[in-house]
């Protein structure tokens, strides 16, 4: 009995010094940047690390929009983010990323009604352990994780121009280090055999995030739009609705305990958005509103 106790004990101790170790060490961007005359498109931003982002944009002054696809919940959202900030220079405009048409009516709305583009965040996502394909017949979680970002970006590449200097944020996740993209696996994706491992897809998407923002860093090389990948470590958001009991039960205990809240993980993406002395990095990838080593599975060009 004893000696259980002492394991118990034990496991306590390394648990709240793990939790002590992850909160002093998550860094806040502290950047004062003034966002007023500025207008940020954020994908996803009603809810999680979307919402805290559109939040942050708001209380700096931008026209934020926030691209949704559930017009009560983004109404909703719209509707707090004013209450907090006092802006109301804050609209929604519907978009489904499981849609291609969606994505191009939605570019095509912007491209139209909105005199310039500051900054785009390509945040919204799925996480499930499921196969599907959307109607375009595209993997369901690479279309909404990746595909729609892709084709946002560049539906929307010319206002960004006029706009510079801007920038095109791209949301990935730590867990693109397990990835196991390849040509092989991109098709099986595209036709849903993907011979199964745990959240193989949800890898993939996110390593495409990452993949991405370095080739178009490239081809936007001069053009004053840059683009970055991020990661926001692991939070407390509504990222495994759609996944197994087990797995969300899972996640939302060790998250909550353990892990970042939604306002410490999206610190990162805002800090890519935002902050002046990273104007002129692209094609970086940043954790913890820091600058850090792209994963071995995003170098391979
Ligand atoms: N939380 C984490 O630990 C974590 C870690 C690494 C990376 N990320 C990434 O962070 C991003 C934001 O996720 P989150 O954690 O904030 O999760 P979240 O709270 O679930 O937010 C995801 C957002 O994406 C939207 N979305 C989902 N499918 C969509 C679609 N077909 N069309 C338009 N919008 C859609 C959701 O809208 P609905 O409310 O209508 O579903 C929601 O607003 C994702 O790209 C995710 O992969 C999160």
């Amino acid at each position: 009995m004893a000696s259980f106790l002492s394991v118990v004990l034990v496991i306590l101790i390394l648990a709240i010094l793990f939790k002590l170790y992850i909160k002093l060490s998550v860094k806040r961007n502290g950047s004062y940047v003034c966002l007023t005359g500025k207008t940020a498109v954020i994908t996803g931003a009603n809810s999680g690390l979307g919402y805290i982002t559109a939040l942050d944009f708001a209380k700096r002054g931008a026209r934020v929009i926030l691209g949704c696809r559930n017009g009560d919940k983004a109404e909703e959202a719209v509707k707090k983010i004013i209450a907090a900030t006092n802006n109301k220079n804050i609209v929604y405009k519907l978009v489904d990323c499981a849609s291609l048409k969606s994505v191009r009516n939605f570019a095509q709305d912007i491209i139209e009604n909105e005199a310039r583009l500051d900054i785009l965040v390509n945040n919204a996502g799925i996480s499930s352990d499921e196969e599907g394909l959307t109607p375009d017949g595209i993997q369901t979680i690479l279309q909404v994780n990746h595909i729609s970002g892709f084709l946002l970006t560049h539906l929307l590449i010319d206002k960004l121009k006029k706009s510079t200097p801007s920038r095109i944020i791209m949301v990935a996740s730590p867990t693109a280090r397990f990835a196991n993209l390849n040509l092989n696996t991109l098709r099986d994706l595209n036709t849903a055999t993907l011979s199964r491992r745990f959240y193989a897809m949800y890898y993939n998407s996110k390593l495409c995030n990452i993949a991405f923002a370095i080739e178009m860093a490239k081809r936007l090389d001069g053009s004053g739009v840059t683009i970055n990948a991020v990661h926001p470590g692991v939070a407390t958001t509504e990222i495994v609705r759609d996944a197994k009991l087990w797995v969300k039960f899972g996640f939302n205990i060790f998250t909550s305990l353990f892990l970042y809240t939604a306002e410490e993980g999206a610190q990162t993406q805002i800090y890519a958005s935002v902050a002046n002395e990273i104007v002129n990095i692209n094609g970086g990838f940043f954790g913890n509103c820091n600058r850090i080593e792209v994963y071995k599975t995003a170098k391979d060009s």
